[in-house]
C-alpha cells in the first residue's frame, strides 16, 4: 500500500511539474499565454492530490486543513486558467494579474504540502 501512495505521491509530482513547468516557459521568454498543457498538468495533480487526500491509514492522520486549503488555491489556479483562456480565445490578452498568479499559486501549493506540517 505504501508504494501504491508512493507511485501517486510520483504521478503528483509529475502533474506539478507539468503546471509549473508549462507555465515557466510562457513566463520566461514566451507569450505569456495560457496553454492546454497547463490545464492538463492542473488535471492531473488534482486526481492524484484528492486521491491522495482519502484515508491511506498509513501515514498517520490526514491534515484535513491543509488538504482543504491546497484544494482552495488549485480551485483559484482552475478559475485563472479559465478566466485567461477565455480572454484569448476572444483575441484579448491575458491580464497580467491572471498570469502571474498561475505560477504564484502554483508553487503556493507545492510550498504549503511541504511546510506545513
Ligand atoms: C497545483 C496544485 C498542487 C500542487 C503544486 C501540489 C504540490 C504538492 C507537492 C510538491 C507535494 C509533495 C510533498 C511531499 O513530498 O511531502 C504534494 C503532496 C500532497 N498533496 Fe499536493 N499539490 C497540489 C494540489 C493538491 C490538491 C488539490 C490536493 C488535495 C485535495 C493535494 C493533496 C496532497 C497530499 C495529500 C499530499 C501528500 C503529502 C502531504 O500530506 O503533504 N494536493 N503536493
Amino acid at each position: 500500500m505504501e508504494t501504491l501512495r508512493l507511485i501517486v505521491v510520483l504521478v503528483h509530482l509529475i502533474g506539478f511539474a507539468v503546471l509549473f513547468g508549462s507555465w515557466a516557459v510562457q513566463a520566461f521568454g514566451g507569450e505569456r499565454k495560457i496553454t492546454r498543457i497547463m490545464d492538463y498538468g492542473l488535471l492531473i495533480a488534482g486526481v492524484a492530490g484528492l486521491a491522495l487526500a482519502a484515508p491511506w491509514g498509513i501515514d498517520g492522520p490526514l491534515n484535513y486543513a491543509k488538504i482543504g486549503t491546497k484544494l482552495v488555491v488549485l480551485l483559484i489556479i482552475g478559475a485563472m486558467l479559465g478566466i485567461g483562456s477565455a480572454r484569448q480565445k476572444r483575441g484579448q490578452a491575458v491580464p497580467s494579474a491572471v498570469f502571474w498568479l498561475i505560477g504564484i499559486l502554483t508553487v503556493t501549493n507545492a510550498a504549503i504540502a511541504l511546510l506545513w506540517r
